[in-house]
């Protein structure tokens, strides 16, 4: 992911179905990374070394500023509005990753939205709460990633969806949901995603899928 230009990444799929697993697997292959994870069922930092757990905004704005030039792996565990909490996230990784814009720090950032129908839910957004909208049409000038995560694509807003540049569709428990998928790769797949077990998945990229699954050790692999 650093190599490349900053994505956008959904991954959508029902309770269980394996998506914070590749959201883990990938975070993990990231080197020296500037990671912000907003954790809301706080399952990132536990037992895990090199995570840094943080509860509000005052004690991200330390860490980040002490840990900026070794990277860090951060889970915010947000409590309250969620969406402003989010917006605020937004926010302070945009103002922070001034300097890739600029040309002078070339290090990119990832920002990862779990249970993201909270932090990105599918409705307007006040107008002061432009910071997740800004990421999803520009963040990628700033080196931000942003990988948002959601059991109900249709609960998840739709400009940041619309900008995702690839998305892992697991099983998917809703008929809308579902529905939506088949619209765009072809009812020919209407079946396949309707028996999809857990702990497999679509890639979709470029109008193209590509099979995968999750390990029970915390992996995953494309076929
Ligand atoms: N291939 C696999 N075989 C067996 N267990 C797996 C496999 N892949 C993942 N798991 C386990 O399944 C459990 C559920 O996976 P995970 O937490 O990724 O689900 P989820 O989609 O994030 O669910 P939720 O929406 O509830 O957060 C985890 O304990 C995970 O370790
Ligand atoms: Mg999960």
């Amino acid at each position: 992911m650093e190599h490349k230009q900053a994505e956008r990444v959904f991954v959508c799929g029902r309770s269980g179905s394996g998506k914070s697993t590749i959201v883990k697997a990938m975070v993990r292959e990231l080197k020296a990374p500037r990671l912000i994870v907003f954790d809301v069922m706080d399952e990132y930092s536990k037992d895990k070394p090199g995570w840094v757990r943080v509860t509000n905004m005052k004690d991200l704005v330390h860490t980040l500023k002490a840990r900026w030039k070794k990277g860090f792996k951060v889970a915010y565990v947000p409590t309250g509005d969620l969406m402003a909490v989010m917006d605020k996230i937004a926010k302070l990784v945009w103002e922070l990753q001034e300097g890739y814009e600029k040309g002078t720090d070339m290090r990119q950032f990832t920002l990862v939205a779990e249970e993201a129908d909270t932090g990105i839910p599918n409705r307007t957004m006040p107008a002061d709460m432009y910071g997740v909208q800004r990421l999803s049409t520009r963040g990628r000038h700033r080196g931000i990633n942003v990988i948002a995560v959601s059991q109900r694509p249709a609960l998840v807003h739709t400009t940041f969806r619309g900008n995702c540049g690839s998305q892992f569709v697991f099983a998917l428990a809703n008929e809308n949901d579902r529905k939506q998928i088949v619209q765009t790769v072809g009812a020919q797949y209407a079946d396949e995603l309707r028996q999809m077990p857990n702990f497999r998945f679509w890639r979709l990229k470029d109008g193209q899928i590509q099979r995968g699954h999750t390990t029970k050790s915390g992996r995953y692999k494309l076929s």
